[in-house]
């Protein structure tokens, strides 16, 4: 029987190819690089058996009550799942499949990009050279910080921080330390990265990632508390969810000294409103969340989040399954 869903955006080729060829579904497509737009969302998955949506839609119990009870798989082309409502999802049976591992690589290599970008100053740099500012070489002008002898601390260690913390080793790093809700000793010990405190994460990181999911636990959690204990000369890079963020917090410690500098991929909200006080900052680099944005990447995300889709469809296994 053929399978009646929505996609919510105008994905990469790849996974299109696969759901046409499947012969399993039928499928609706938002043929748009902009969100669809809620109203039209919530007459759109009416009946629908499947979706597969991207980030920026809000899997709630509104938009799953219009749906209807035909809903039996939500596939999201995204690592992250914080747009998901999952007990909504888990009460009335939906699996949900989700695309990591495909993008852990585009993910680790940006967050190294941003991390010498911001650590460097690359951005004011190149602004410098533009306009004028390059009235001649100076001693200390534009100088950062290097990651050799340094600390790495890593917020959250899972797949992404471990592929950060490979390709920031040959940078000379002296030690990788890390936090997370417990000890991950398999994980860790690929990097030799010692499990410590959020204190001790915030006071001994010369650079510090935040790599964890946003969950109700980690909503905030780097807030003026992390960063009133951080070093002056850290920085400090985010690409995973900006709600992870106080943003106000950071404004205050990026603004006072309090720590050097700060890269981010994300924000709340995202799009940053132009005029938000962070876009004044010269130590403050925000790129608008780009960090799985290869076109390998892209395509891959969408090839999986087309197999998960399919998969669950036929009631099987799907080859990135989130346990709700
Ligand atoms: C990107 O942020 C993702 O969750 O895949
Ligand atoms: C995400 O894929 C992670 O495990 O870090």
């Amino acid at each position: 029987t053929v399978s009646r869903v929505y996609v919510t955006r105008q994905i990469p080729p790849e996974g299109l190819e696969i759901l046409r060829k499947s012969g399993q579904v039928q499928f609706e497509l938002w043929n748009s690089d902009d969100p669809v737009p809620r109203e039209e969302l919530l007459k759109k998955v009416k009946g629908v058996d499947g979706l597969l949506c991207v980030l920026t839609e809000k899997i709630d119990a509104e938009l799953l009550d219009a749906a209807g009870p035909n809903l039996k798989v939500l596939s999201t082309m995204s690592v992250g799942f914080d747009h998901l409502s999952q007990p909504e999802l888990k009460k009335r049976g939906i699996r949900v499949g989700y695309t990591p591992e495909v993008l852990t690589d585009a993910v680790a290599e940006l967050t190294v990009a941003l991390l010498l970008t911001t650590s460097r100053r690359l951005i004011e740099a190149t602004h410098e050279a533009k306009t004028g500012g390059w009235g001649t070489w100076r001693t200390l002008w534009l100088c950062g910080y290097e990651l050799a002898n340094s600390t790495v601390g890593i917020l959250g260690l899972g797949r992404i921080g471990i592929a950060i913390a490979e390709r920031l080793k040959p940078f000379k790093v002296k030690k990788f330390i890390y936090t997370d809700v417990a000890p991950r000793p398999e994980l860790a010990e690929i990097i030799q990265a010692e499990y410590v405190s959020m204190d001790e994460l915030a006071k001994q990181s010369d650079f510090l990632a935040v790599c964890c999911a946003l969950t109700p636990e980690t909503q905030g959690i780097c807030n003026h508390n992390l960063f009133s204990k951080m070093k002056n000369t850290a920085i400090f890079i985010n690409t995973s969810r900006g709600g992870v963020v106080n943003q106000e917090d950071l404004y205050e410690a990026l603004s006072t000294g309090q720590i050097a500098g700060a890269g981010l991929d994300v924000t709340t909200p995202e799009p940053l409103p132009t005029n938000h006080p962070l876009f004044t900052l010269k130590n403050c680099v925000i790129l608008p969340h780009i960090a799985s944005a290869s076109y390998t990447t892209r395509n891959a995300m969408s090839a999986l989040a087309a197999n998960n889709l399919l998969a669950g469809l036929r009631g099987e296994p799907m080859p990135k399954e989130l346990k709700l």
